[in-house]
């Protein structure tokens, strides 16, 4: 019986890990289903070999799309302690831990020189609050697919309408 009470136990714990902490960020974990990641990865043209980062990986869904669809390789940038741990099983239930990572840490101060392709999904005030970071970061030709909202001052280079993403190429164009 003490069996059951732990494991209820350690569960509850999980749960309110996985709930509180992105909480604390002010960016729930909400996940994109797989077509939308699947739509946005061909509109940033992702190819084989090249860095994909997520910023703020969730169950790890987006890397593990990267890794095994599109043979890249992929780094997820996560602040909670139990989607890193989610999505470091999901990369190895794939089959493609070698080729995806999960590093634990706040997307606003994360290093993405390496990327080539960047996916955030989050809402206006958290992009409003990365859109200096990346300009600061990414290299010329970069590329940047937001899914559900846009960055408020950069134009972007293409839209999927029916899947609302949005793709921006380095050095960004914008508004003012
Ligand atoms: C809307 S979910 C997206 C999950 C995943 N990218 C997807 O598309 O399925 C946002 C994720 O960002 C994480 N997050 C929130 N604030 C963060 C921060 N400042 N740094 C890193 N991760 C953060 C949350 O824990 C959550 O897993």
């Amino acid at each position: 019986m003490i069996f059951v009470y732990v494991l209820a136990g350690l569960f509850l714990t999980l749960a309110a890990l996985w709930i509180l902490i992105p909480a604390l960020y002010g960016l729930p974990s909400v996940p994109t289903r797989h077509g939308r990641i699947r739509a946005a990865l061909r509109l940033a043209d992702l190819k084989a070999g090249e860095a994909f980062f997520d910023l703020g990986c969730g169950d790890g869904r987006t890397l593990v799309i990267a890794a095994r669809e599109f043979g890249a390789s992929a780094t997820g940038i996560e602040i909670g302690p139990v989607q890193c741990l989610v999505s470091w099983m999901n990369a190895a239930r794939n089959g493609v831990r070698s080729r995806v990572r999960v590093k634990r840490g706040n997307f606003y101060r994360a290093d993405v020189r390496a990327a080539d392709v960047v996916f955030v999904y989050a809402t206006t005030r958290e992009l409003s609050r990365l859109q200096e970071h990346l300009a600061s970061q990414l290299r010329d030709g970069a590329r940047v697919i937001t899914v559900g909202s846009n960055f408020p001052d950069w134009e972007p280079a293409q839209i999927d309408r029916e899947n609302l993403i949005f793709l921006y190429v380095m050095p960004v164009q914008t508004y003012r």
